[in-house]
């Protein structure tokens, strides 16, 4: 499967372009870094990318077609914040369920405790938080992630722990993913090759 965003170009309202045409894909089984500093779009690209956001100009094609607006979206994207993706009135444990049957090993690999599971979103600290926002997305409906700097909330234990697993899985299932972050060593290390959102490509 191919992942690309064509000829992208965005702007908020009021506001210059923050980039404009850029040409960004992705393959099942690879993984693309996209780095740039804060504020350069990392976040707004990401959105756009799995169908969140609209491009001002451009598209965004999942083998040659418009990405699905019903069901499960096959791009999934791990937001910076989790607490802005997470329903604040759902268990732990339901959040989970939504996205299928909870794998245990894959929770305890990620760190999770199970009593978290009967917690609410408000009971955990952001990094424990984000650790279910990695787990609910590493499901057999996923096709692509785009991982929007789901590491800068956690120790470097817990990051280093996190990437394995993701990066284990994504192997494993053939996704391709897409890692932002603003850490150009982190994609270096992760990824086969990297996307640099620059200055050239900004209005
Ligand atoms: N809804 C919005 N309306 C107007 N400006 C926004 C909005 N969301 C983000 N921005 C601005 O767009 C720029 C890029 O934001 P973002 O995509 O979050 O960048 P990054 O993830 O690289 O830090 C920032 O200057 C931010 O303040
Ligand atoms: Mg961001």
């Amino acid at each position: 499967m191919l992942l690309e965003g064509k000829n992208l170009s965005f702007k908020y309202k009021n506001t210059d372009y923050l980039f404009e045409n850029i040409n960004i894909s992705v393959e099942s089984g690879e993984i693309v870094g996209l780095v740039a500093k804060s504020g350069y779009g990392k976040s707004t690209l990401s959105k756009i990318l799995a169908g969140y956001e609209t491009p001002t100009k451009g598209q965004v094609l999942l083998n040659g077609k418009k990405l699905p607006n019903k069901g499960y979206n096959p791009v999934q994207l791990i937001y910076q914040h989790p607490e802005k993706s997470i329903n604040p009135r759902m268990k732990m444990r339901d959040v989970l369920l939504e996205a299928g049957p909870i794998d245990y090993d894959l929770i305890k690999a990620i760190g999770i405790e199970e009593d978290w599971l009967t917690r609410y979103p408000l009971e955990l600290s952001g990094g424990e938080l984000q650790r279910f926002s990695v787990a609910r997305v590493l499901n057999e409906k996923t096709k692509f992630i785009i991982a929007d700097e789901i590491s800068t909330m956690l120790d470097v234990i817990t990051q280093a722990q996190i990437w394995n697993v993701i990066i284990e899985f994504v192997n494993k299932r053939n996704i391709g993913l897409v890692a932002v972050t603003h850490n150009k060593h982190l994609a270096e290390k992760i990824c086969n090759r990297i996307f640099y959102l620059e200055k050239e490509n900004r209005g």
